[in-house]
């Protein structure tokens, strides 16, 4: 029982009480008899990193234990950048805050930049020091900086941990190399071809194009190491239970630099046993509730975000499933709308999203989805065979419909895209290219067509209209916002021409940015203002806290998507046209929910549901509000 009086050290012991029960079960569940000497190291790392924590960010911490739905609210509007591409170096960074503020951003992804290897490093998630900034961009003092100044605009910053695996050349696996045991503990590194071989039947390769197989030779270590990814990337082995102390040590010490929520990079894969494919096992949602716990003790004002981009029944674990309900991340990637609307945007048929999302499970009401469009990686065409069954498709051949569209290979395609990681043993193509490149600006730009252009600014609209719309917090991919096109120049440079990943990862165009934004007769404008409406639209709904979910209301007509928002100030439908066509829509079906008149929050106008049919326009969104 903590009775003092209120201060630092009744904080501390205060936070201790309530959550060190939940580090300790986990901790105990997966590391068993090494639990206890683990906890108290733990206990001693939180305690120095609490008394470490500067002042600001402790009054943030109160702030957020007031406000714990911060990162629910309908305000929060995300933005994804690589610091490089969008500003140069981190101090750079502020000198475009206005544009982020115009967009309303709260929330503001800055892709890896701590210190990754020298040449070839995925983007930077190859880290060499996970307490050091990448050279070119600045130190750690500037992102401190950056941190504070962004926070004062009421922007979170937004950082990736890459927890799977680290550089080859990173401390610890140079000491590996070196033949360290302590340190080649920390890897899964075996003599010979024996457990690869055994592990491998059953693992699924991430790269087969530039980084076939899970396991890597190396001489200096003399075996083959578990490398997931790339040939220098190296697999943690988290059943060792000194990289869980090196982890939360990071973490505390990354929050304390002012970081507010921590993408947690390719958390699926962190646990492997033999037989399965070494994704989504059990132990990894016990290490993350013991992470969660431990950052509430010092620093609540932060969060956690899973990157994990696996199936729905494997997803809704990582916001907290049973005993981990709602105690493991607070929000994750919802990979499934991604695909779903490139998938319903190709077929102009909404009935699998409609299968999809019935099927998803509730996640946990104090969590939410980081919903996206684009993202700097490529698409995979996560729908599984019994959704497409739902939906009278063929799972194999809707795959592979959608990869021919969006590599422009299918008749009538609006799209350019790449295809990424052919698999030729099961056939799978990912798929590379920018939302506006997807969604038909090139080809409308390559051919002058009025027509093929404003269908494509529809679409992008529609695109992001959804994700405004779903309730989770939505994440604006640089670039999106003034709809860039495909940048092909990254095949000139060597360390990107093998990924083409690149291609839509560009360098912002601030140029665009300033002439878009006082003029609408050209997509980029267009969209500009698009955004920047639907964003401020959004933060004035309250019925988009994500605390509420998004359910399918079936729909009568293919072409549409229909999705209700029970919250309790008024009902929400949000009507969105996938095609180019002009769709009717009976409105008895609005009017039982919505009432006879009901505010459309897009345009402002208020809709009478009297007339039998609602006609929706050509890729149109329309967000109906039940007036109170
Ligand atoms: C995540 C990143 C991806 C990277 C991989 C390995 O999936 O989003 O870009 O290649 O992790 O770190």
């Amino acid at each position: 029982m903590v009775d003092d009086e209120p201060g630092a050290a009744t904080t501390f012991a205060l936070r201790l009480e309530r959550y060190a029960p939940e580090l300790d079960a986990c901790l105990r569940a997966v590391y068993g008899d090494a639990a206890p000497a683990l906890i108290e190291r733990c206990t001693a790392m939180m305690q120095s990193a609490f008394d470490a924590r500067p002042a600001d960010l402790k009054v943030l911490d109160e702030k957020r234990l007031l406000n714990p739905d911060w990162l629910q609210r309908p305000n929060m509007i995300g933005y994804v950048a690589y610091t490089d591409r969008f500003a140069g170096t981190l101090p750079g960074v502020i000198e475009h805050a206005d544009h982020l503020e115009s967009l309303g951003v709260t929330y503001f992804h800055l892709m890896p930049l701590l210190k990754p290897r020298e040449g070839e490093n995925d983007g930077g998630y190859a880290v060499q020091d996970y307490r050091a900034v990448r050279p070119d961009l600045g130190t750690m003092d500037d992102l401190v900086a950056l941190a504070r100044d962004l926070r004062g605009r009421g922007i979170s910053l937004v950082m990736d941990l890459v927890l799977n695996h680290v550089a080859l050349e990173h401390e610890w696996a140079v000491k590996a190399r070196q033949g360290d045991p302590k340190y080649r503990d920390y890897f899964m590194i075996y003599p010979d071809r024996t457990m690869p071989d055994a592990y491998e039947r059953t693992l699924p390769e991430i790269f087969p194009d530039f980084a076939p197989g899970s396991f890597t030779w190396n001489d200096e270590a003399n075996g083959w190491v578990w490398t997931t990814f790339n040939t220098y990337q190296w697999d943690l082995n988290w059943a060792n239970p000194d990289v869980f102390a090196e982890f939360l040590d990071i973490i505390l010490f990354l929050a304390n630099q002012g970081v507010e929520v921590l993408r947690l990079d390719a958390i699926a894969f962190i646990w492997k046993i033999m037989g399965t494919d070494c994704q989504n096992e059990p132990p990894v949602h016990d290490i993350t509730e013991a992470l969660r716990a431990a950052l509430r003790i010092v620093a609540p004002a932060s969060a956690f975000k899973a990157e994990a981009i696996v199936g729905p029944s494997d997803l809704i674990h990582y916001l907290g499933t049973k005993q981990h309900h709602g105690k493991v991340s607070d929000m994750a990637y919802h990979n499934s709308v991604m695909v779903q609307l490139w998938s319903a945007l190709a077929s102009r048929h909404t009935r699998l999203f409609e299968v999809a999302l019935s099927n998803f499970p509730p996640k946990p009401a104090n969590t939410t989805w980081g919903a996206y469009v684009r993202c700097h990686d490529d698409i995979g065409w996560a729908i599984s065979d019994e959704d497409a069954q739902g939906a009278y498709l063929q799972g194999h051949s809707h795959r592979t419909f959608l990869s021919d569209f969006y590599a422009g290979l299918h008749p009538g395609s609006f799209a350019k895209g790449l295809v990424f990681q052919f698999n030729p043993i099961s056939n799978d193509r990912r798929i590379s290219g920018s939302c506006a490149s997807l969604a038909g600006l090139e080809t409308a730009l390559e051919s002058d067509n009025d027509g093929m252009l404003r269908d494509a600014v529809a679409r992008i609209m529609l695109l992001y209209s959804v994700v405004m719309g779903f309730g989770g917090v939505p994440l604006i991919y640089m670039g999106d916002e003034l709809a860039m096109t495909n940048d092909y120049t990254f095949a000139d440079d060597p360390s990107h021409a093998a990924d083409n990943r690149w291609v839509h990862r560009p360098k912002m165009d601030w140029e665009l940015a300033r002439s878009a934004a006082d003029d609408r007769s050209r997509p980029a404008g267009q969209v500009l203002a698009g955004f920047k409406h639907l964003t401020a639209v959004r933060a004035s709904l309250p019925h988009l806290h994500a605390s509420i979910e998004s359910r399918v209301l079936p729909s009568p007509d293919s072409r549409l998507l229909l999705l209700t928002r029970d919250h309790p100030e008024g009902m929400m439908i949000a009507i969105y046209n996938v095609s180019e066509d002009v769709v009717e829509l009976p409105t008895y079906l609005l009017r039982d929910r919505l009432g006879a008149i009901a505010r459309e929050a897009i345009s402002g106008y208020d809709y009478s549901l009297e007339p039998a049919i609602l006609q929706v326009r050509p890729y149109q969104a329309l967000w109906l509000v039940q007036h109170s």
